[in-house]
């Protein structure tokens, strides 16, 4: 089944046959809406699509084929028939499980072109619908005539609001079912204009109509005399949709490509986000703050005297000023802010649950940084908006948190721009994307907060100690060995005039630390600040040795990304679990076996093993001696 706006498609079109470049370009001109359906099965969902392909005279190629074979076999051409199979079609999608993720279908009318985002209503699939939402211009909100507003119409609201869709349609169905009755229409339009009002929706188009039986879809039906109109794909066609409230707003250009074909042409290619921009203007590099003035807007069909917001170009600059991949071109006298650290709302779309202090890629328009998110403030209830407290969010769940980034990030509230505001959170190792989320705005704390610069640098300090500043992070299980070797490792820098700390797991848990326990959250905030103080004291010039079981790769990835290349030097004091158990140190393996010691690390708390380290210890082949020896070479050879 095609499940992207490209996919092929049939068309019954007279023009098509006749003269196919005349249609092509009529079909280029006409403006396109991306809109959503949110309802379930039950609400007509499937019979309402299949009426905006049918009516519309767009069917796909395999469903019209579908179609033709079924109708020959049936021996009719009637059109009750052939909707209703149509519908049969889409159902059966659905019911294979094709559609659990968003399917796109494209259909056209004589004035707009349209892409629908069919999204399946289950309360398991806020995922889903905020996918097909996010780049949607316009919501249609079905309820059923004889149920009226539902928990999944506040839901599907409450979404669809979330994400900004600025145009949101009340389709009242199954109108046929209930007589056509005015006061039905009048009592459902009522109890929704109290929620919408709730949740900030101020405006919305009621309409009534059946989608089996068509009423008020492509025009007004004689059965409901009393409703005076749009009917549903005549508002379709008309709302107001794209640029014209984007290009009031200050231009911005998220930067895409560096295009420098030769030595003579440097150009920065992207989409303008917002605003319009002619040559000759003003403009400021973010987040440099570099300004300069646009010299020209090149496009493949040649320059432009002006673009606009929705428009892909490349312009080059007046100036040889620094700009790449990521930053941001705005104009000069009202910039976009640039921050760190951020309130925002997240949908949680993984099946693993939102771990708070994981180092997470943030993606926001072309900018790719590491973010780390603390504990959502509180958790929304979707169908009841009510708010909870909560530890984390789980697959589908909606809070809003507070969130930093390793760099600062040019942004703009969500509400303001979706291309600067809206961001997606990538985990780093599987790539999966894991969140949605929208800024809401940066933290004072990060405005007010700037990075002083020192006159004594981190390489000064080391010069004065003789040494090359490096950090040796030991991990491994519990009584691996870690401590043993890792004390021998300073004694052995100690007697050779080198500088050094040691970090030892047990110790920093009785001060810095000691407010932190066992528990995934809490292991990956023992690892945070460990990493911070080491490279505060590597940045002293000192050889750092840390000894922390340290148990997921992210966070030694992260501490990793911390440090200059090659100062992180990972060191894997490899002890099977059994020997560990074996040698069982302080006695806590067996009280981890005896159930009286929870989250203990090999027994019911994983530990993830180093894939690349650049030292590995084997414990069972070398005495601790040997494997001091082993390091120091390594580190000083
Ligand atoms: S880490 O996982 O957060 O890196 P860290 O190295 O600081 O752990 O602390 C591990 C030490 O705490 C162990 O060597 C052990 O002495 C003690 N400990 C107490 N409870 C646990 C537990 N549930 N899991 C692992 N170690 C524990």
């Amino acid at each position: 089944m095609p499940n992207t706006p490209n996919s092929p498609i049939y068309v019954t079109d007279a023009l098509i046959a006749e003269d196919i470049d005349a249609y092509l370009e009529q079909h280029q001109q006409k403006s396109l809406l991306r809109f959503i359906t949110c309802g379930s099965v039950d609400d007509g969902k499937s019979t309402l699509i299949g009426r905006l392909l049918y009516d519309s005279k767009m069917i796909f190629e395999d469903q019209l084929a579908a179609l033709e074979a079924d109708s020959k076999r049936v021996g009719t051409q009637g059109q009750e028939i052939d909707f209703a199979l149509l519908v049969d079609g889409l159902a059966a999608e659905r019911e294979q499980g094709i559609t659990i993720d968003v399917a796109y279908r494209f259909f056209t009318t004589e004035k707009r072109k349209f892409i629908v985002a069919d999204t399946p209503g289950h309360e398991q699939y806020t995922r889903n619908m905020v996918t097909g939402a996010s780049t949607a211009d316009l919501a249609v909100i079905l309820i059923d005539a004889r149920k009226g507003v539902l928990t999944q119409t506040r839901r599907h609201s409450f979404l669809a609001h979330l994400i900004g869709i600025k145009h949101i349609v009340l389709a009242v169905n199954k109108m046929d079912l209930v007589g056509y009755d005015k006061a039905v229409f009048d009592r459902i339009t009522l109890a929704y204009r109290a929620f919408a009002s709730e949740i900030g929706i101020t405006n919305f188009t009621a309409i009534p109509i059946s989608g089996f039986k068509g009423d008020n879809i492509t025009a007004l039906s004689d059965n409901t005399p009393w409703f005076k109109g749009p009917a549903l794909i005549e508002h379709l066609e008309n709302v107001e949709v794209g640029s014209a409230a984007d290009e009031a707003k200050p231009f911005r250009l998220p930067v895409q490509w560096v295009n420098r074909p030769n030595l003579d042409f440097r150009g920065f290619s992207g989409q303008l986000a917002s605003g319009k921009v002619k040559p000759g203007d003003a403009v400021r590099i973010l987040p440099s703050g570099k300004t300069t003035t646009i010299d020209r807007i090149v496009t493949l069909d040649g320059d432009l005297d002006e673009a606009v917001a929705g428009q892909s170009v490349t312009l080059t600059l007046a100036d040889e000023v620094d700009c790449s991949r990521g930053d941001v071109i705005a104009a000069a006298d009202a910039p976009p802010e640039a921050a760190d650290q951020f309130e925002a709302t997240l949908v949680w779309m993984a099946d693993e649950a939102m771990i708070p202090g994981r180092a997470y890629w943030l993606k926001l328009a072309t900018q790719s940084v590491s973010a780390t998110v603390q504990a959502p403030k509180y958790e929304i209830n979707v169908n009841t908006l009510d708010h909870l407290a909560a530890k984390t969010l789980d697959l589908n769940g909606i809070g809003v948190v507070e969130l930093s980034t390793d760099k600062p990030i040019t942004f703009e509230a969500y509400g303001d721009n979706h291309t600067l505001g809206g961001f997606i959170l990538i985990d780093k190792l599987t790539n999966a994307t894991v969140a949605a989320g929208m800024l809401h705005f940066s933290l004072r704390r990060a405005q007010n907060v700037h990075w002083q610069a020192t006159d004594i640098d981190r390489d000064m300090r080391a010069s004065l100690k003789n040494q090359r500043p490096a950090l040796l992070w030991f991990t491994g299980l519990s009584g691996s060995g870690k401590s043993t070797i890792a004390n021998l490792v300073e004694k052995k820098l100690h007697r050779m005039n080198r500088h050094s700390f040691l970090l030892d797991g047990d110790n920093v848990r009785h001060g810095l630390n000691r407010d932190l326990g066992f528990t995934e959250a809490d292991r990956i905030e023992n690892i945070r600040r460990v990493g911070e103080v080491a490279k505060l004291m590597s940045d002293a010039g000192l050889i750092v040795i840390t000894a922390f079981i340290s148990p997921f790769r992210a966070e030694r990835e992260m501490v990793r990304g911390m440090l200059p290349d090659g100062e992180f030097i990972e060191v894997f004091i490899d002890t099977p679990l059994a020997e560990a158990e074996r040698r069982d140190v302080k006695g806590l393996y067996k009280k981890a076996r005896a159930g009286q010691l929870k989250n203990f690390t090999g027994i019911d708390s994983p530990y993830e093993a180093p894939e690349n380290p650049e030292i590995r210890i084997d414990t069972t082949a070398m005495t601790p001696e040997e494997a001091a020896d082993l390091i120091i070479d390594r580190l000083l050879g």
